[in-house]
């Protein structure tokens, strides 16, 4: 990475360096049938920046003050330096992408196009939704699969495809599935996570007034619960509800069922990805996914 000029790559630097779990890197190399020689790296590389970009401006559009446990780049700098990092690290990303030389260098370029463009057409519903009334079920799960599940599908396709692999659908099918799974929990953790490297505030879902599983779940029964349950749910609803709301959302969610029924959820598309990896005719790569699938089912942050 660049030095100069320091105004741009101190603050990619730092969220980079602020770590994260890493995930899709891993995914990458997972996927490919891990020979000595395969050059997974540049690919990986270029996935975790692409996602940590989205992470950046993300972060803007859902008004979060911390991300990977420390201060996010538009408080830590200001809203023209965290839009600009954030626009870096996408030519960083395709520059390592390229630099991979990979054989099949332009099937995994469009893959990393679509899933881009994928990216922003579920950011673009994430928000949309939060002023819309009428959002399913079935909204809901077209926009996760959109903003989250793709960039998951380019993870493991991009490893696939670096160790020469031609088919790459039975990895994609795999990670679809992961992904949804993946989000689902990320909604279900910005609500009830406990653990100390969660590292975003909690309950930012519930004061932006996100169009989550737990959410519309939860609205479906409005005319069953108390007033003052109602008048909760109707301030979520109009994006009214405040940070002292989320322990009382916490109650009714649970009260509901709804938490419950997100973890179901969740383990049934883990369970679907998993039936998928019986196409993956490499016993190495089914059983190091196997593993991967059963780790974000029960992460805690
Ligand atoms: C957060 O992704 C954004 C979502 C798609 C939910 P991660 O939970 O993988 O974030 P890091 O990279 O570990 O910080
Ligand atoms: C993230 O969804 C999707 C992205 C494309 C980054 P969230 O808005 O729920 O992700 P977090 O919880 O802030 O990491
Ligand atoms: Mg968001
Ligand atoms: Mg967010
Ligand atoms: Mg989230």
């Amino acid at each position: 990475m660049p030095a100069e000029p320091r105004s741009l790559y101190d603050p990619v630097r730092y969220i980079i360096d602020a770590g994260g779990k890493r995930l899709r890197p891993a995914l990458t190399y997972l996927c490919t049938l891990q020979q000595q020689d395969c050059k997974w790296r540049q690919a990986a590389a270029a996935v975790e920046m692409l996602h940590t970009f989205t992470l950046v401006h993300d972060d803007i559009m859902d008004n979060a003050a911390t991300r990977r446990g420390l201060k996010t780049l538009h408080e830590l700098y200001d809203l023209n330096t965290a839009i600009l990092a954030g626009d870096v690290l996408i030519a960083l990303a395709e520059t390592s992408l390229a630099s991979g030389k990979y054989p099949q260098a332009s099937e995994m370029m469009l893959e990393f196009a679509h899933s881009f463009r994928y990216v922003c057409e579920g950011q673009a519903l994430d928000k949309e939704f939060e002023k819309n009334n009428s959002v399913s079920i079935e909204d809901y799960f077209r926009m996760i699969d959109l903003k989250s599940a793709k960039m998951i599908e380019l993870a493991a396709v991009l490893g696939a495809y670096a160790s020469g692999i031609t088919d790459v659908e039975p990895f994609r099918l795999f990670a679809h599935h992961l992904g949804l799974a993946f989000q689902l929990r990320d909604d279900l953790l910005d609500l009830t996570s406990q653990n100390p490297s969660f590292g975003k505030s909690i309950g930012g879902d519930i004061v932006e007034g996100k169009r989550t599983f737990l959410f519309l779940r939860a609205y479906e029964s409005i005319t069953h619960v108390s007033e003052e349950e109602q008048q909760l749910l109707t301030r979520i609803l109009h994006q009214q509800a405040k940070w002292d709301d989320v322990g009382f959302a916490r109650i009714v969610f649970t009260k509901l069922g709804v938490i419950d029924e997100s973890k179901k959820m969740i383990a049934d598309h883990t369970n679907i990805a998993q039936a998928a990896l019986k196409k993956i005719e490499h016993p190495a790569v089914q059983t190091a996914l196997q593993h991967f699938s059963e780790y974000l089912l029960h992460r805690e942050h």
